[in-house]
């Protein structure tokens, strides 16, 4: 093993993708493209800059010239969702993600909320797409021989285990940035440096502890935590351009750095309008709150303000035809100012167009939920479909309440790529949300997420160059298997 480290540690040093990435950029035909254009001192300074930094501008047609993150591999230590959801991103754009899972057990969510008996959970299949899988045990001597290779092969290395976690596998950012000083090691916790710092952190608590849960629901009923998971696929995000903004640096300073999000952190950056309207309270009350009309009095925190909305257009979610049987018959209607005029129209109160009770948004603010009763009386006409055409007509921003069913079936979504059809070989197919950042340059597909360990050898014999003999070797310690094989083994 040791011979063959030394072995791997040179290929993967010279083959490290960043460098490729760099030599392009200093490649001469760059050179060329600009001494040929630009004759003035000035502009010669300047083309000088660019050209130590761009490569010759592609002449491939769009879409053909590889993905956003090729050459980029990630040495991925992520599991549940948070870190998941990120490193799908980067290896949606381009990236190498391999996978490091524990032996037999694999990513805890593998085995989570399964509808189908030995199969990959959709909780595990819908955050893992494009990715490779290795078991390695991190915590066996072979084991953690084989991720200090992985590490001098990757350039970025990403985990969201619980504080401490990496530490006791021994590795430690002074390890791991001696072992490859270029690789970038991102980060998810549930807080920051702070009174929480090592508490394990799962959504619902970063949505409590960042702001989201007291800012939402109604005013008179307990705080309410979202359906959209910004506490671990936001912070996921978050995540992700912390990493790609820290490859874009080191492509300047040519080291790694450590890239830190914690989920509070993550979710109170999702709601900083609520922060805003927590200092804006010392200047009275929020007159856009529906409970300012209502004349309830405001609190010394931000309350909760139902389904008002969170700008300076007022908005609320009205019934629609079906509402009694059809839990999901309803629409977010928008009174923005510019579009009164129609709303009138449309509702049948054209006199509110110039009365001065209704004219002006000053004037509206107190009734709010007495003109949202009478557009409701309209909208309870109308299927949520049949609102949304006749607004849309007018410009009227509004929003038909679309279930998940009527998401999965939609046509233009599937179109997209938004939701993609994915087939897997032990459930079969499957729905998934496909890539949602569109670039025109760096085409996403969506690849079925790894069986546990199913890329095991190719990446040893692939990415660290070990021969057949040495993969045998440190497959005979145990190294990459389930603790009963380790036994058995030994
Ligand atoms: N080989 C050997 N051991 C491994 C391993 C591998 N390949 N992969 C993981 N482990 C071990 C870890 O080293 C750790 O052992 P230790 O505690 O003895 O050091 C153990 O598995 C459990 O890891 P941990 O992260 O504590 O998992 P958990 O299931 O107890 O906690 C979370 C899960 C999500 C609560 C926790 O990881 C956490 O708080 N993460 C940060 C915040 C976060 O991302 N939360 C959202 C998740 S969606």
């Amino acid at each position: 093993m040791a011979k063959k480290s030394k072995k791997a540690k040179g290929k993967a040093a010279s083959k490290a993708p960043a460098r490729k990435v760099a030599k392009a950029a200093r490649r001469p035909a760059a050179k060329k493209a600009v001494k040929k254009n630009a004759k003035p001192a000035a502009k010669k300074s300047a083309a000088k800059s660019a050209k130590s930094t761009m490569p010759r501008i592609s002449s491939k047609p769009f879409g053909l010239d590889g993905k956003a993150l090729q050459g980029v591999r990630i040495l991925d230590f992520t599991h549940v969702q948070s870190g998941p959801t990120c490193t799908q991103l980067l290896a949606w754009f381009g990236a190498d993600v391999i996978k490091v899972e524990r032996p037999g057990v694999g990513d805890i969510t593998r085995g989570q909320l399964v509808d189908v008996k030995g199969a990959d959970s959709l909780y595990f299949t819908m955050l893992n797409h494009n990715k490779r899988s290795i078991t390695i045990d991190s915590k066996h001597p072979q084991g953690k021989r084989v991720l200090d290779e992985l590490i001098k092969s990757c350039d970025v290395l990403v985990e969201n285990f619980a504080p401490g976690a990496l530490d006791r596998m021994g590795l430690t950012w002074e390890h791991i940035h001696k072992t490859n000083p270029r690789i970038v090691v991102a980060s998810i916790k549930g807080f920051g440096p702070g009174p929480y710092e090592d508490c394990k952190v799962y959504e619902n608590v970063a949505q409590c502890t960042g702001g989201s849960a007291s800012t939402t629901g109604f005013r008179d009923g307990p705080p309410l935590v979202t359906g959209a998971q910004i506490g671990d696929s936001g912070t996921g995000l978050h995540l992700a351009l912390g990493i790609v903004t820290a490859l874009y640096q080191r492509t300047r300073t040519g080291r790694g750095q450590k890239v830190s999000v914690a989920m509070q952190d993550g979710v109170l950056n999702l709601c900083r309008v609520k922060l805003r309207d927590q200092q804006r309270l010392k200047a009275g009350p929020l007159k856009e709150y529906s409970q300012f009309g209502q004349n309830i009095p405001f609190g010394d925190a931000t309350p909760r303000a139902g389904n008002d909305s969170g700008g300076g257009q007022p908005g609320w979610i009205l019934k629609c035809q079906g509402w009694e049987t059809d839990p999901n018959a309803y629409i977010y209607f928008i009174t923005q100012a510019p579009v009164w005029g129609p709303i009138c129209d449309l509702i049948g109160e054209p006199t509110w167009k110039t009365d001065p009770e209704y004219a002006t948004p000053p004037a509206r603010l107190p009734k709010l939920m007495q003109i949202f009763d009478r557009i409701e009386q309209w909208t309870k006409t109308k299927s949520k479909f049949e609102v949304m055409e006749l607004c849309n007509a007018h410009d009227i921003p509004v929003g038909p309440i679309l279930s998940m069913k009527e998401i999965a079936e939609d046509q233009s979504l599937r179109k997209t790529g938004t939701v993609v059809e994915v087939d897997h070989p032990t459930r079969g197919a499957y729905l998934t949300v496909g890539n949602p950042i569109k670039l025109s340059d760096s085409i996403s597909e969506v690849k079925r997420s790894p069986l546990l360990g199913e890329h095991t050898d190719e990446i040893l014999r692939d990415v660290l160059k070990l021969k057949a003999n040495v993969i045998a070797e440190i497959k005979a310690s145990g190294a990459l298997s389930a603790p009963e094989k380790k036994e058995k083994a030994a």
